[in-house]
């Protein structure tokens, strides 16, 4: 074993145990629903999948810039206007490979040993490990769920320490589906007018799926004086079911922006060019579906906050975006000898597939995606129940 230092920081996956006895049973031919996607289960809209092959027949098979084409540049640029009300020239923009990958490269970039970035929890299960891999310190800034897990700006105040260099802020959240409405924003911005040094890294790839009927609210908008230390990561993963095309952008500052291409030149270089076609379709074409997509997932939403509540001992406060439900299961715990794993595993063996509440820095309990079909979700929810009552 000759692993580095930067990757003995990081912890292996919380569901691997899971997704191998969900593999297991599948091959011994038992139904296994997964609620554990983060994926929409809707399909790429028809007009991407037409610029993708349009992009093949064109040749369009080779290099381009490190940081996206310039059509892509100008297309995230008008989305961060569009749906973000973000305004920023294409220069401040840059395309890589998932959302994910912008966020490994803001971290990466910036972070020096010791470094504090505050993570509020329960967290996308990537933020710890990316951070601890760039050397930075995680600083967790715990929320709960009878706040909706938000945390308020005197919370964020009180984490903000000499070392914190960054603040790691994604409404509509996941895991929770938590949602910083402006008046919250504002609070925070407060906090960060009083903190010079400190950076927010805005991920906003669940905006366009908020239920609360009110406009995305986000910090750069709200907040343009901030604007020079303020990350917004988006993309299409989400938004345009095309989590398998790869591609985010995120628009910043320039110096940031730069050091980002920078390090994307020496590790992935630039994202695939039939991707990035496809994305700029994404972002120009039409934006309707959004509507209907937004609306089934709040009818599933719906459904599955009401069966859950009736399910004794589990509970749930609303999700206002995303397409998940954090679930408390504290008062069944004891069955499971206090490990949540135990119990994602004793639902799985009933035939449903999800993620421990650990695995997000949280405990007792787990998370549903509700990005499935409505019928198989049914199923799953009576599967449930059947297995905890
Ligand atoms: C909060 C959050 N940010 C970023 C990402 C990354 O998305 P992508 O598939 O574009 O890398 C995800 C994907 O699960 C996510 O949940």
């Amino acid at each position: 074993m000759h692993v580095s230092p930067a990757l003995s920081r990081i912890a292996p996956s919380g569901t691997t145990a899971m997704t191998d006895r969900a593999i297991e049973l599948r091959e011994s031919g038992i139904d296994v629903i997964s609620l554990s996607v983060g994926e929409p289960d809707f399909a790429t809209p028809p007009h991407v999948i037409e610029a993708a092959k349009a992009a093949l027949d064109a040749g369009q098979t080779k290099y381009t810039a490190v940081g996206g084409t310039s059509q892509l540049k100008e297309a995230a640029a008008l989305h961060f206007a569009r749906d973000l009300g973000i305004a920023v020239p294409s220069s401040q923009v840059t395309v890589s490979a998932g959302g994910k990958q912008a966020i490994f490269h803001a971290m990466l970039a910036t972070l020096r040993e010791g470094d504090e970035v505050i993570v509020p929890s329960p967290w996308w299960v990537s933020y710890p490990e990316i951070v601890r891999f760039a050397g930075g310190k995680v600083v967790p800034l715990l929320t709960a769920a009878k706040d909706n897990f938000r945390f308020t700006a005197a919370d964020l105040e009180a984490q903000i320490g000499p070392r914190t260099l960054w603040v790691l802020l994604n409404s509509p959240g996941n895991p929770t589906g938590a949602y910083y409405p402006e008046d919250m924003l504002r609070g925070i911005g407060d906090v960060l007018r009083r903190h010079p040094r400190v950076m927010v890294l805005s991920d906003d790839i669940y905006a366009p799926l908020n239920y609360t009927g009110r406009a995305h609210a986000t910090l750069a908008n709200l907040c343009p004086d901030l604007a020079d230390r303020i990350l917004t990561v988006s993309g299409v993963s989400k938004s345009h079911a095309m989590t398998g095309f790869r591609i985010g952008v995120a628009a910043g500052p320039q110096w940031l922006i730069k050091a980002m291409e920078k390090l994307q030149s020496h590790s992935s270089g630039n994202p695939c060019s039939i991707s990035q076609a496809a994305a700029v379709a994404a972002f120009e074409g039409p934006q309707d579906f959004l509507e209907e997509w937004r609306e089934r997932f709040r009818q599933r939403r719906d459904r599955v906050v009401a069966a859950i509540n009736a399910i004794p001992g589990l509970s749930t406060p609303t999700p206002d975006g995303a397409f998940y439900c954090m679930i408390d299961a504290a008062p069944l715990m004891d069955r499971f000898g206090r490990d949540d794993g135990k119990l994602a595993l004793h639902l799985l063996e009933h035939g449903v597939a999800l993620v421990p509440a650990s695995a997000f820095g949280g405990r007792d309990g787990f998370r549903i995606s509700f990005a499935a079909d409505d019928a198989r979700l049914e199923e799953a929810l009576a599967r449930i129940e059947k297995a905890l009552t």
